[in-house]
């Protein structure tokens, strides 16, 4: 049988353990990942939550080749993880980027194309189409040295190199962090693009309305367990409620519709019992004045907080 493309699996993850020894004698034992099993498909942005300590960077290390499992397997891009020729494949947004001060941004995105054996011209090319994307100024990433860059010029030229050399699959560590509204707004653009020239992307995050808003499915790690994996329907419900807001209409009528009626003065709010359609067709005869009509779930970050307090977590 012939796989479905979005079943490939890109990235597999088989009870990956991760212990560092710490201390003068390097005797003390900390577990970071105690069995996490997982997979990401082709074309899918999966994202990895969790609190701080959790282990998303150890996890994320160990998938890129950076770091190695104590135990346990996986694959990246159908190689063992380490594998050189599938490095080449992909891009990675460290968390926090050891960028070289003393080069200047453009500078710095000509070393990262070097690595990848990129021809200059072609690299050239490259790099100003990627400044663009990414919303550096070519001047400034030419003659400012990157120890005179904000947080976001870093994040900015940092996600420039992650996409140097075009790649298939590209892990990012917290790449909104740093980042003001607008460059936040950016970023989520570039994701959405991304994703929708088919690359597959990993990435960790503090900021779960990102993750909610571009996410297909996503994972939760806490103490170096994965609590769960799903997409956001299969985490927080299909979202098949919906809240309903409005004015005017026979409260009576309303009321046959609505759970929770609420009625303050002209106004009214409650959670629909039937068919959204239905409803504002029969809204109508009601004489009643539909103001908002959204659906109802718990967001990503209510489930999150929830979960993560039900296991009593702190940050390591
Ligand atoms: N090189 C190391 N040596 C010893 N312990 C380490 C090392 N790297 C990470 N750890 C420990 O492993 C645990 C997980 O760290 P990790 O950086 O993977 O967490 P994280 O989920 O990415 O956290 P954050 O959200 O703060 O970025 C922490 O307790 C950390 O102190
Ligand atoms: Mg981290």
């Amino acid at each position: 049988m012939i796989e479905a493309w979005s079943d490939i699996p890109i990235v597999e993850a088989h009870d990956i353990r991760k212990t560092y020894r710490t201390g003068f004698w390097l005797n003390q034992p900390v577990t970071t990942l105690s069995g996490v099993s997982l997979s990401v498909r082709s074309g899918e942005t999966f994202g990895l939550l969790g609190p701080n300590g959790a282990g998303k960077t150890t996890l994320l290390k160990i998938l890129l080749g950076i770091a190695t499992a104590s135990s346990g397997r996986g694959t990246l891009l159908g190689r063992p993880l380490g594998d050189r020729a599938a490095k080449q494949r992909v891009g990675y947004l460290p968390e926090s980027a050891y960028f070289y001060d003393h080069l200047t941004g453009w500078e710095y995105l000509e070393q990262a194309a070097a690595l990848f054996q990129i021809p200059r011209p072609i690299a050239h090319k490259r790099i100003v189409e990627l400044l663009h994307w990414v919303e550096l100024p070519e001047s400034a990433a030419r003659k400012k040295l990157m120890k005179q860059y904000s947080k976001g010029m870093l994040q900015r030229v940092g996600m420039a190199q992650a996409l140097i050399n075009d790649p298939e699959v590209i892990f990012l560590d917290e790449p909104m962090s740093g980042l003001d509204p607008i460059g936040r707004h950016q970023f989520r653009e570039i994701l959405l693009e991304l994703r929708q020239r088919g690359k597959t992307i990993f990435f960790n995050s503090h900021i779960l309305s990102d993750v909610e808003q571009l996410c297909d499915r996503v994972a939760i790690l806490n103490k170096g367990e994965l609590l769960c994996v799903g997409s956001l329907d299969e985490l927080l419900g299909p979202g098949s409620s919906y809240r309903v807001k409005g004015r005017g209409g026979k409260a009576d009528s309303l009321a046959s519709w609505l759970r929770d009626f609420d009625l303050q003065g002209d106004y009214w709010t409650g959670s629909l019992k039937g068919d959204p359609a239905a409803f504002m067709a029969a809204a109508v005869t009601m004489g009643a004045q539909v103001l908002g009509l959204n659906m109802q779930r718990p967001s990503l970050e209510d489930f999150f907080v929830q979960l993560v307090r039900d296991r009593g977590v702190q940050p390591q």
